[in-house]
């Protein structure tokens, strides 16, 4: 029944303790990053779209990810919960994810901000050396996140379902800290 979002910067862990929690509570993880790289991959039409913005570490436009997100979210397998990953990333985003859920019926019970400090994300993604994990787009990742995405915070805190976590350290403590900020009814 877990219908919560992973807040964090570039390399956070969002992907990472994602994994974890769908093998834990059997709900499917949802991740705007994964599902643009598999459109870019297959060469569709919107995978053409996005490939400059992913490439140069920029937002891709809102018109696709909030379609993608509403296509993804109506599918059957996300009725008992979803763990959305990388999205929202915009107030946009946000104000359109909270008009799809009113609409679906199934409000967020948590939004998890997980910190990490950069230093460790540029070193993190530098050892994992994906498409998009060179320096200079790493530092771009970085400063999108702090203007666009970094505002969401105050915006979910406003609405008392932000929790914040430190993402430093071993996987398994920073799982621990994260299931400890979800209220009990997430994990029921
Ligand atoms: P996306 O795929 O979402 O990338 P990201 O946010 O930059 O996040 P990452 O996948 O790099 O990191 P993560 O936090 O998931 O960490 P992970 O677990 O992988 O987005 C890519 C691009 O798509 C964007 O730049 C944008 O262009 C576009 N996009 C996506 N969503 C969008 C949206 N909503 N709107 C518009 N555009 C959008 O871990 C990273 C590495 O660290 C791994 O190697 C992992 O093994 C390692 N690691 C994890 N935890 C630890 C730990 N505790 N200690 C040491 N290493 C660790």
């Amino acid at each position: 029944m877990l219908k919560i979002v992973l807040l964090g910067p570039p390399g956070s862990g969002k992907g990472t303790q994602s994994e974890k929690l769908v093998a834990e509570y059997g709900v499917p993880q949802i991740s705007t990053g994964d599902l643009l790289r598999n459109a870019v991959a297959n060469g569709t039409e919107l995978g053409n779209k996005a490939k400059a913005a992913m490439d140069a570490g920029e937002l891709v436009s809102d018109d696709i990810v909030v379609g993608m997100i509403r296509e993804r979210l109506e599918e059957p397998d996300t009725e008992n919960g979803f763990i959305l990953d990388g999205f929202p990333r915009s107030l946009s985003q946000a104000e359109a994810l909270d008009e799809l859920l009113e609409r679906l019926g199934r409000p967020l019970q948590a939004v998890v901000h997980v910190k990490v400090d950069q230093e460790e994300i540029v070193q993190r993604l530098l050892e994992r050396g994906r498409a998009d994990d060179n320096e200079d787009t790493i530092r771009n990742r970085l400063k999108v996140f702090e203007d666009s995405t970094a505002p969401l915070v105050a915006y979910y805190e406003e609405r008392g379902l932000l929790s914040a976590v430190s993402g430093m350290g071993e996987v398994d403590e920073i799982y621990a800290r994260i299931k400890n900020a979800l209220p009990a009814e997430a994990k029921g």
